[in-house]
């Protein structure tokens, strides 16, 4: 099965609901007809504003994050169910951001995966190594690490979109070579294989994330195991978002 390559905008604690729906509607008209699957995971309070203006477009809703219990006692939390009811599909968990500084760890990750999956949403689960793990040959055990443990008892691993970020290369215009992403995706796919299945790891889509802009997309997407971007900077401009979702034009 061919992977239907994922553009996801991540436009983090960026744009105010009235800011966000000026960008969608300058957006639509570009992204319209695009190969790729076209998502943007927006600040929660933007939701009600950002779902009705991609109504009727092929934009997809994602939030930033959620909650792993139903309902109850968690001030400030938001659930699955409140993100479902303004249909949006993806949710980005476990954000390097999350757990650098919100105390995000590989088992309240595991636990929103669960929780998403079980409501029907589609997690967006990010993994990466920082400079000093990478620097120390550590890449691959930190991988390792946050894959079986972030995803432990998922049912289906074809149901989620993971994203590999490096954290040296978020927002610091330091990008993966394509062939270092390519090559690091690759072992991720291989130890999703050993984790679930070899045909299942085969078939989940891993986006790269990490400085991806519409200068470098093409290389990037042009390499055999990366299936998508996660943009940070890139997707708080429509023509810079745009042409990055028509990396194949
Ligand atoms: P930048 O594209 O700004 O480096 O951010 C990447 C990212 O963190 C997406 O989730």
């Amino acid at each position: 099965m061919a992977r239907k390559p994922i553009i996801a905008g991540n436009w983090k604690m960026n744009n105010t609901a009235s800011e966000g729906v000026k960008l969608i509607e300058e957006l639509k008209p570009l992204v319209e007809g695009a190969s790729c699957d076209v998502a943007v995971c927006v600040p929660a309070i933007d939701i009600p504003a950002i779902a009705q203006a991609v109504q009727g477009s092929n934009i997809r809703l994602g939030a930033q994050n959620v909650h792993f219990a139903e309902k109850g006692a968690f001030t400030g939390e938001i659930s699955a169910k409140m993100l479902q009811e303004y249909g949006v599909d993806y949710v980005i968990i476990g954000h390097s951001e999350r757990r650098q500084y919100f105390g995000e760890t590989d088992e309240t990750v595991n636990k929103r995966v669960l929780a998403a999956l079980s409501a029907g949403l589609t997690p967006i689960v990010c993994v990466g190594e920082t400079l000093s793990e990478r620097e120390a040959g550590k890449t691959e055990q930190t991988l390792s690490r946050e894959l079986s443990e972030g995803l432990r008892n998922v049912p289906d691993l074809e149901k989620l979109v993971i994203a590999y970020e490096p954290i040296w290369a978020i927002g610091t215009g330091r990008t993966a070579s394509p062939e270092q992403a390519n090559e690091t995706i690759g072992s991720i796919r291989e130890t999703l294989g050993k984790l679930f299945c070899p045909r299942c790891a085969e078939n989940v889509r891993i986006q790269y994330g990490g400085s991806m802009n519409a200068g470098n997309c093409k290389a990037l997407m042009a390499q055999p195991e990366i299936d998508g971007g996660l943009i940070g900077g890139a997707s708080l401009k429509a023509p810079d978002f745009a042409a990055i979702v028509r990396f194949d034009k």
